[in-house]
Order: structure tokens, then C-alpha cells, then sequence
């Protein structure tokens, strides 16, 4: 695995922006894209760039069970306020909370992961290690579903609600086998948060109990990550 550390995000962030832009010069077709804090500084550098993402599709990992699109906690409305209000892409995809059959929501976004396959996928990491909403005993070589929320999931997620309550229970995620189909990986993390879940991932056994430690056995991945989340790497 390739481990690039920075002394803060904005620098690991612009060094994450500089490859996808390389690879946006080589032609690449379709970026996935994850939500959350890591990525922010990141959309921030491709909103503020002059590059141009109108020929480009991207496929977001997952989105809560249950939120409207227009709900300011929905990964769709995170995705339209950081990135696609400023920088359309010719599609972009985000999984369907709001299905009424979400087993069927799930296959068809395999559907469109295989029409549309990953050249770059962004992720962030859980403090348990989860990629996407994958959480810790996932299938490693899962399609999208229905995920079960852990209680460290929903604590850490209780920041962005009015409530702890208001937090949604459930979501539909990309499974951790079409993430590893992706051609390349950028994983971001920040903070002294994530340092367990990094050395994990990095140096820990590929278990399913740690979902990101499935990315040692991918050969393309980097790691964009600060001195804080790096900190307890040997
Ligand atoms: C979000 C996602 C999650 C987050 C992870 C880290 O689309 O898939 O796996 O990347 O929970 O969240 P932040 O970046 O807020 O620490």
C-alpha cells in the first residue's frame, strides 16, 4: 500500500486533487466518490480548479435508508452542495434510500457500477475501519445492500443531527466487492480519530473485521492521510 502523509488535510487533500486531475488528463471516465468530512477539502480544490468534469460520470458509495434527496443530512444533498451544484458531471449516481423495494435499488446500482466501471474511488474510513457503509464483518466480496448501522457508526454520524435518535438506522452501500473493482483507490483520512483504524488497515491482518484491510490486496491504492492518523504506524 502506498502511505502519503501530510502535515494537514488541505496539503494531503491538494496532493489527492493533483492525481485525479493527472488521470483526468489520461482520459479517466468515471470517479466514485464518498461523503463525509475527509473528502470536503478535496471537492473544494476540484470546485475551485478549472478543470471540467461535463464528459465524466461518478457513482457515490451509499446514502442513508429513508432520507429525501432534499434533506440536508441525505448524501444527495451533501453531493449536490459540495460538488455537482458547482461542478455538473455528465451523471452522476448516488444510491436510492428512498426505493420502496431497496433489494432492488441494490441490484440496479450493481447494474450501474458494472455500465460504469470505477477508475478512481475516493474513501474515507470508519474509526472501525468501515469503507463506504461496510461495516466490520462484511463480505469482502459483496455487491450493494442494506446495511445494519453500528452503534460506533451512528455515534460518530450523531455530530451532523439535531438528535441522536434522528440519526437514520439503516443505508444502501456499494459493496467491498465492487470497491475492489475500481482501478485505482484514494483513501483520505484525517485526525488522531482514525490512527487505530489506519494501523489496521496498513499493518493489520486482512480480516473482515477491519473492512479497509481488504485494500492490502489491492495493487493500486494510496493512502492520503495526516500525521494524526498516521500516528501509530510503525
Ligand atoms: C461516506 C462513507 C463513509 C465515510 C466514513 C468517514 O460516503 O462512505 O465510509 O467515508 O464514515 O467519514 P468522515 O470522513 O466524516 O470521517
Amino acid at each position: 500500500m502506498d502511505v502519503r502523509v501530510f502535515d494537514g488535510k488541505a496539503a494531503a487533500s491538494k496532493a489527492a486533487f493533483e492525481v485525479i486531475k493527472d488521470a483526468m488528463n489520461h482520459g479517466i471516465q468515471t470517479l466514485g466518490l464518498a461523503t463525509g468530512s475527509s473528502p470536503v477539502d478535496l471537492y473544494d480544490d476540484m470546485t475551485s480548479s478549472d478543470l471540467d468534469f461535463s464528459h465524466m460520470t461518478s457513482v457515490n458509495l451509499d446514502e442513508y435508508v429513508g432520507l429525501d434527496p432534499k434533506n440536508d443530512q441525505s448524501y444527495h444533498y451533501f453531493m449536490n452542495q459540495h460538488l455537482f451544484s458547482k461542478k455538473p458531471f455528465k451523471q452522476s449516481f448516488v444510491p436510492d434510500g428512498q426505493a420502496a423495494d431497496i433489494e432492488q435499488a441494490a441490484k440496479d446500482y450493481d447494474r450501474i457500477i458494472e455500465e460504469h466501471p470505477i477508475d478512481i474511488q475516493l474513501l474515507g474510513i470508519g474509526r472501525n475501519g468501515h469503507i463506504g457503509f461496510n461495516e466490520p464483518g462484511t463480505p469482502f466480496d459483496g455487491g450493494t445492500h442494506k446495511v445494519a448501522l453500528t452503534q460506533s457508526t451512528i455515534d460518530a454520524n450523531a455530530r451532523f443531527f439535531e438528535h441522536e435518535e434522528d440519526v437514520p438506522r439503516y443505508a444502501i452501500s456499494m459493496g467491498i466487492g465492487s470497491i475492489m473493482k475500481s482501478k485505482q483507490i484514494i483513501l483520505l483520512a484525517f485526525g488522531e480519530d482514525k490512527a487505530d483504524a489506519i494501523k489496521a488497515t496498513v499493518e493489520g491482518p486482512v480480516t473482515e473485521d477491519v473492512p479497509a484491510s481488504v485494500l492490502q490486496k489491492h495493487n493500486n491504492v494510496i493512502l492520503f492521510i495526516d500525521e494524526e492518523a498516521a500516528a501509530r504506524l510503525s
